[in-house]
């Protein structure tokens, strides 16, 4: 079944055409990095107008690359949530007028359940591809780690019932962040610092030059359920060690700098560095992806489960992959291809294709939830 997936939750607008759940035809991703870089983080009302001006180009490049018509196209899957609202409404709105245009099905997605997909579809694709990796297991624990969210669910295979061939899936939440998700945490602590937007991939550069031990953050430490997680406390205590002191002024002549610079990244930016911003950043780097790893394996040993998935913009991170591989142990650790683990289509079609063939048709009713949870 060939599957044309939409999202536009936040500040990506993206469309794919994945086969049958497990072939990606096409995956086009039209990034508005441009657009928000100089506010330090999404601006919801550009993120909107820029979806807008991309969703129609952005969808055509899917189909051509995928060598399809629309007409071609079996079934429509689109994000129908948590998000931006402005934004979600663009995809969901032209993946609803398609679908009826077209005569196709419609299912909506969670954009979370995309995520957690992606980790499945490049396991899948991998196999296929004959390469030497073990196959996922369920029941599983998933971390979905990006700008927006910070969550561990429990993903388990559903019993096919009435007759529906393909299996569902279930999500049960063991827990999530308090206050920031990790990759905002990354964004705001890069913004204070003047390093640029998004932060997270920026700081996973630049940490590899500082001393993730040259300031100890402590433990993370939680009231109640030690599965939740919380950021704002390190955020502020980055926030404590920079104001007022050099490592503000040098900030504030690095703005200036970029100012001067526009787009500044790698080698160039380092060097306008102190070795003690590195520090800071490769320590700041260091706390989280210790509390990310800690809390993932103490849910995969609570739940005991086997496998474990991480997907989202922060999964990305290549100190937390190095880490999760290395204390993983006897259970295995799943990551997505980097451009699978930040926001695409293709995640949005392959958990679309299951859910259409649990039965599951969106009507004309179908409308955005910011804050829908799984
Ligand atoms: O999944 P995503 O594309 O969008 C959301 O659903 O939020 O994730 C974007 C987030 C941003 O906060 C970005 O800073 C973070 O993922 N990110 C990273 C890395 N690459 C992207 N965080 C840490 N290390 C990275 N290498
Ligand atoms: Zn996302």
């Amino acid at each position: 079944m060939l599957i044309l997936g939409i999202e536009s939750s936040c500040d990506e607008t993206a469309a794919a055409v994945v086969e049958d759940g497990e072939r990606i035809l096409s995956n086009v991703v039209a990034s508005q990095v441009l657009t928000h870089e100089k506010y330090g983080g999404v601006v919801p009302e550009l993120a909107s107008r820029e979806h807008l001006r991309k969703i129609v180009p952005v969808v055509d490049e899917a189909c051509r690359r995928a060598n399809l018509s629309m007409a071609q196209i079996e079934a429509i899957a689109v994000t129908e949530g948590p998000g931006l609202i402005g934004s979600l409404l663009v995809g969901l709105v032209y993946g609803k007028a398609l679908a009826l245009s077209l005569g196709k099905p419609l299912v909506a997605v969670n954009h979370i359940e995309g995520h957690i997909h992606a980790v499945l579809l490049e396991n899948k694709m991998e196999r296929r591809a004959g390469k030497d990796v073990a196959e996922v297991q369920l029941p599983a624990v998933a971390l979905v780690v990006s700008g927006g969210h910070t969550s561990l669910f429990r993903v388990e295979a559903g019993t096919p019932q009435g007759g529906i061939l393909s299996p569902l899936f279930s999500y049960r939440r063991l827990g999530q962040t308090r206050d920031d998700a990790a990759g905002e945490a990354f964004d705001k602590v890069a913004k204070l610092l003047a390093l640029g937007y998004p932060g997270g991939p920026v700081i996973d550069r630049l940490a590899r030059f500082g001393n993730p031990e040259a300031i100890e953050f402590g433990r993370i430490k939680m009231k109640g359920n030690p599965l939740d997680f919380s950021f704002s406390g390190i955020k502020t205590a980055v926030l404590y060690r920079v104001r007022g002191t050099a490592l503000a002024a040098e900030a504030e002549e690095r703005r200036a700098w970029r100012r001067t610079r526009g787009r500044a990244d790698g080698d160039d930016l380092r060097r306008q560095c102190s070795q003690a911003t590195l520090d800071l950043v490769a320590s700041f780097q260091n706390a989280v992806v210790r509390d990310l790893v800690e809390r993932t394996l103490l849910a995969a040993e609570t739940e005991r489960v086997g496998s474990i998935l991480v997907s989202g913009g922060v999964a990305c991170n290549s100190l937390l992959r190095q880490r999760f591989y290395a204390a993983a142990g006897a259970r295995r650790v799943f990551f997505p291809s980097l451009a699978l683990s930040t926001d695409n289509a293709a995640m949005i079609a392959a958990a679309g294709y299951y859910r259409l063939g649990a039965g599951f048709r969106a009507d004309s009713s179908l409308t955005a939830h910011a804050s829908l949870l799984i």
